[in-house]
């Protein structure tokens, strides 16, 4: 490999300079561990499930909806929350700041703990529609 591609491969496997949906999924998937694929039927089922920690916050559809390109809605404030695809609001899952900063705050409400690199990966993948 030359010094171009393995600096190209780093950057790819560092969730810090993630840029684009597919690139969250891919370095949450390197995360996860060889092998692991992420898969959007598991993200689904994570996004919907009632994991009993929260009675209000049961789950993340509670605020964002069954149908990531529709708005969501604060289960608590009531505010609107906007679309969480990309392919709606390109805004989504550019900023690594903002995508760990809001995994790590509705995660811990929600799962009652942080999610997990394959749990993230299967959300994004479920998220951008992919398969
Ligand atoms: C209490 C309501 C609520 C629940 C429940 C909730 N979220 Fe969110 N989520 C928000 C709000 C508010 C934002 C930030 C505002 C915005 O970006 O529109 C957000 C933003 C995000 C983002 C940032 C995406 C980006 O790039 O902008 C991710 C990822 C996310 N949520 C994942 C989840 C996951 C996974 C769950 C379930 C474990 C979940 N959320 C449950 C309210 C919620």
């Amino acid at each position: 490999m030359n010094k171009t591609l393995l600096l190209l491969a780093l950057a790819l496997a560092q969730p810090a300079l993630a840029e684009t949906p597919a690139q969250f999924v891919a370095s949450y998937s390197a995360e996860a561990g060889a092998g692991f694929k992420a898969d959007a039927a598991r993200g689904q089922a994570f996004a919907a499930r009632n994991w009993g920690v929260s009675e209000k916050l049961s789950s993340c559809t509670v605020c964002h909806t069954d149908n990531t390109a529709n708005p969501g809605r604060h289960a608590v404030t009531g505010k609107t929350i906007q679309p969480l695809s990309p392919a709606v609001n390109p805004e989504r899952f550019s900023d690594p700041a903002k995508v760990e900063k809001w995994f790590k705050r509705n995660c811990k409400e929600v799962v009652g703990r942080a999610c997990t690199p394959a749990e993230k990966a299967d959300f994004i993948q479920f998220v951008v529609g992919g398969k």
